[in-house]
């Protein structure tokens, strides 16, 4: 029987994660698993939303570590897992995505002997202006195992000289989750509720610091789309963080908080199905998140994303993505090609099937089964 500890900290963790449980749940006699939540996120509607609606079940232990700078959160992370590594003494630790929580523990595990699995590995956008980037550097390069998702993540493990038998082309759990959902997305009423018609609006994420945090860039980025905005309602569910950046920014006027979508709407964020139900029948999608440029490559609904680069390249060599920076006129011109109709058509990447999970429960039946002495070397740290 082999221990494991599964990690989840923020709001695209959950979705990796929830496949990988139900996978495990059925090898009862193989695994015995434990949920570690960080608390990174702690909003009712940035966490415990998911868990209600992807059928998760409640976390064992909720570290409640909150926000804070990149090292106060992270190392309130490693603090508060050592602990639980030292309890439970887990054979393995498995950490998805590239949040601060994945990084801190894989790094509290690994000193303590523990193998790890990296769920999301090799995605690189070379660009260390990126906490996130930081945080997939430091994750693959610790891990005992790495699942990817495609071939431009086994590419970038080789070239960083990652021995062949640690990486696992696996598929993508995200898309697992999206599969499993979509029927049931389909048929939700949302966008009736909200008078929407299908195929005529928008939707919207921003939250990265490298579009929130400038005041400049944040206004240049809302000025933009709300021109787009005059031609179609764009909902924005919106982020904690960017709903404090538009507020200190003095940049609401950008914005409509009426009743009913209209111009650029902003709203609550919203739970992982009624958001799926959105984005499938949107007419685009823009974003600058990394896990719906994934989703809206399966979804065939056109993706403009404001960022300069991106760690998930196949989204644009056979996906519906394109990235295109976060200037008001290349906005602007990519937003009003799609509503000319101008649309990209894509296929979904090899693997992103639905049964990722499966196969990275199957790798970890198989190889990873000499707990022994990474238990041992943890008895001797104590
Ligand atoms: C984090 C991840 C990012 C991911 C994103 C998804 C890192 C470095 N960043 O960014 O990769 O794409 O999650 O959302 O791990 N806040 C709340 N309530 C919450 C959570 C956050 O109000 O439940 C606010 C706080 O003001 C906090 C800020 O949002 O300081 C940022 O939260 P944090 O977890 O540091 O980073 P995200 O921007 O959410």
């Amino acid at each position: 029987m082999m221990k494991v500890i599964n990690v989840v900290g923020a709001r695209p963790n959950f979705m990796k994660m929830a496949p990988i449980i139900e996978a495990m749940n059925r090898y009862p006699d193989r695994f015995q698993h434990l949920l570690v939540h960080t608390g990174q996120h702690y909003d009712e509607r940035m966490s415990q939303a998911f868990f209600v609606d992807l059928g998760m079940p409640k976390p064992d232990v909720d570290l409640e570590v909150g926000s804070g700078s990149h090292a106060e959160q992270t190392a309130r992370i490693m603090v508060e897992f050592e602990k639980v590594c030292l309890r439970e003494r887990p054979d393995l630790v498995i950490v998805v995505g590239d949040v601060n929580s994945t990084m801190a523990c894989t790094i509290t595990a690994k000193k303590l002997g523990i193998k790890v699995a990296h769920v999301e590995a090799g995605l690189r956008s070379r660009d260390m202006a990126m906490p996130e980037e930081i945080n997939r550097l430091c994750t693959d390069v610790l891990c005992d195992y790495l699942f990817t998702t495609d071939h431009f993540a086994d590419e970038n493990l080789k070239a960083e000289g990652v021995a062949d038998d640690k990486v696992f082309f696996v598929g993508n759990v995200m898309i697992d989750t999206l599969l499993k959902h979509k029927d049931m997305a389909r048929g939700l009423g949302l966008m009736a509720d909200l008078g929407l018609e299908r195929g005529r609006f928008a939707t919207l994420t921003l939250h990265r610091p490298s579009n929130v945090d400038d005041p400049e860039t944040l206004g240049g980025i809302l000025s933009a789309l709300s021109e787009v905005a005059k031609e179609i309602p764009i909902v924005f569910p919106i982020h904690p963080r960017t709903r404090k950046m538009i507020e200190q920014f003095g940049l609401s006027r950008f914005c409509s908080t009426s009743t009913s979508p209209q111009g650029l709407w902003m709203t609550e964020p919203l739970g992982y199905l009624d958001f799926l139900h959105l984005n499938m029948h949107a007419m685009m999608v823009i974003t600058d998140s990394g896990g719906l440029q994934e989703e809206t490559t399966v979804l065939g609904v056109p993706c403009i994303t404001l960022r300069h680069n991106t760690e998930r390249p196949i989204t644009c060599e056979v996906g519906t993505n394109f990235i295109v920076g976060n200037e008001r006129a290349a906005i602007l011109r990519h937003a009003m090609a799609i509503l000319r109709g101008d649309v990209p058509t894509g296929r979904v990447p090899d693997r992103w099937d639905g049964r990722a999970a499966e196969r990275i429960v199957d790798v970890l039946a198989r190889v990873a089964t000499a707990p022994a002495a990474a238990s041992a070397q943890l008895v001797l740290q104590q």
